[in-house]
């Protein structure tokens, strides 16, 4: 598809791809190009948000080392991608059972496997019975920029919230996206904003670029941007357009002059409706 706007623009601060992110290619994002990959995949099959999305686990981790090799392209040297996710209940198609698949151990293995390094595990939201002081905390209160040691004024760590909020921690307490009726994010599974807010200014620069493969309804991008920072998303729910055009403040016809490309690629599929028809399915027969 075109870019939005009467011309392409030479180097947008934001492009978004629709697609499957196994296809993207390095014409589309550059070797070595991203600092920092903020995502969250699809949790499997997770009953109330992606019913029967993978025919299998296999397949669904399939997915995942294609996500590590991309993200092991893409990132620059020493740069870091944060992956949410969580171990997921799902019932298997000929039994009334649920299995619980362990995603965070089989995604970790993963990505070592590709050759990435394993760096930290923060949880988010469960009760703070284990802290520790890890090494974003004192080095970061010392010399509080991001990757601890480009003294960039523009990209400083406010250490006073770094503190107060305690992103030092490994356990973040942050308020879920809220289930209420008409939300933008509806059926998406999005995270709180407060997510990637954290980990951009902990992990980038002001200018550089932020990666979300798995971009939903664009809150990585919606961040990004706010922090000064350039971003690039990759979406396979041909259904999220309007969603992500909203999100972002693209929901207008008219050009506005911002420099943005949005595209679509090979595998972009249409999800979202019959997901959520699925998951209402469930619904009422859990009733
Ligand atoms: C958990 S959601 C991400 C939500 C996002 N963090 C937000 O805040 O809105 C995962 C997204 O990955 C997308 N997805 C699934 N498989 C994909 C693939 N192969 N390539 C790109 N996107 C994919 C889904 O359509 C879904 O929108």
């Amino acid at each position: 598809m075109s870019p939005q706007g009467e011309h392409a623009p030479k180097n947008p601060g934001l492009r978004v791809f629709f697609g499957d992110l196994r296809k993207m290619t390095s014409g589309e994002v550059a070797d070595g190009e991203v600092s920092l990959i903020v995502t969250s995949p699809p949790y499997f099959n997770a009953p109330f948000d992606y019913p029967d999305l993978f025919p299998n686990y296999d397949d669904y981790l399939r997915l995942i080392r294609s996500f590590a090799s991309q993200s092991k392209r893409v990132l620059g040297a020493g740069r870091i991608c944060a992956v949410v996710t969580d171990d997921m209940l799902v019932k298997e198609s000929n039994s009334s059972r649920g299995r619980k698949f362990p995603l965070v151990a089989d995604t970790t293995r993963i990505f070592l496997e590709e050759g990435l390094l394993y760096r930290d595990k923060i949880t988010w939201v469960k009760p703070a019975g284990y802290t520790r002081i890890s090494r974003r905390s004192g080095v970061v209160l010392q010399h509080p920029y991001p990757m601890y040691f480009y003294p960039v004024e523009s990209s400083k760590i406010d250490t006073y919230r770094l503190n107060d909020e305690g992103w030092n921690l490994t356990v973040w307490n942050i308020t879920n996206v809220l289930p209420m009726a008409g939300r933008i994010e509806e059926g998406i599974a999005a995270f709180p904003e407060e997510i990637p807010r954290r980990l951009i200014k902990l992990f980038t620069l002001v200018g550089e670029t932020v990666l979300d493969p798995f971009l939903g309804s664009g809150t990585t991008l919606k961040v990004a941007r706010e922090l000064g920072r350039k971003g690039i998303g990759y979406e396979v729910d041909l259904e999220l357009k309007d969603v992500i055009k909203k999100k972002l403040g693209l929901d207008y016809d008219r050009w506005t002059g911002e420099e943005f490309v949005i595209e679509e690629r090979e595998g972009a599929r249409r999800l979202r409706k019959s997901l959520q028809t699925k998951v209402q399915q469930q619904r009422s027969v859990a009733k």
